[in-house]
């Protein structure tokens, strides 16, 4: 009985596809047909080209010259807005490559909120005072992860057209 109500669903599932072996799955996607292969191996190559951790850090470095300026003009929202971007940007890329989750948590957990709660008191010395601290937290972290050839040092000029 439960078999017979099925039927039309095999049915159907069998219209769809077109030919049993050949499914749907297989077929290229995006533009010019790149994504080649089965589901999975189009998810993979989508997580390939998506980037690992490099990828994030790329985003946060260009976050970290945002906050930058935003502190030196006083424009709090606009580093507090790059605050959270770059806590968001770390998180995405511990989700990728985990391997870099507990060295990410200290910086997360602390130095973060840390840098937070100076931009809230929107005073460009008490805001100066903790950037640098911050600064060395992006260094603590790289020399953690063996990276220690990659230093950040407080921007010296602006790369963006916000003001
Ligand atoms: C969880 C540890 C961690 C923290 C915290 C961290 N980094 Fe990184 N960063 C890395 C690692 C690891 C790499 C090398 C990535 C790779 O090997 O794929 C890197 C690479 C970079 C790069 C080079 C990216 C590229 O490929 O061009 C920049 C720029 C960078 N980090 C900036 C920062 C700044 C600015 C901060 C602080 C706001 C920061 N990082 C905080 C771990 C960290």
């Amino acid at each position: 009985m439960k078999l017979l109500l099925l039927t039309p669903v095999f049915i159907l599932g069998f219209l769809l596809n077109g030919c049993p072996g050949h499914t749907h799955d297989d077929e290229p996607a995006g533009p010019g047909g790149w994504l080649k292969g089965d589901s999975q191996q189009k998810f993979d190559t989508v997580a390939r080209q998506l980037g690992g951790f490099s990828a994030a850090m790329r985003d946060v470095g260009y976050r970290y010259i945002e906050l930058y300026w935003a502190g030196t003009d006083g424009n709090w929202d606009y580093a507090s807005y790059q605050a959270a971007k770059i806590g968001s940007a770390i998180e995405d890329g511990i989700e990728r490559r985990h391997g870099r989750a507990e060295s990410a948590a200290r910086f997360l957990n602390n130095d973060l909120p840390v840098m937070k709660e100076a931009i809230d008191a929107q005073d460009r010395d008490i805001f100066m005072t903790a950037f640098s601290s911050f600064t060395q937290a992006c260094n603590t972290c790289h020399y953690a992860e063996d990276v220690p050839f990659i230093t950040i040092e407080k921007p010296v000029e602006r790369i963006s057209p916000v003001r």
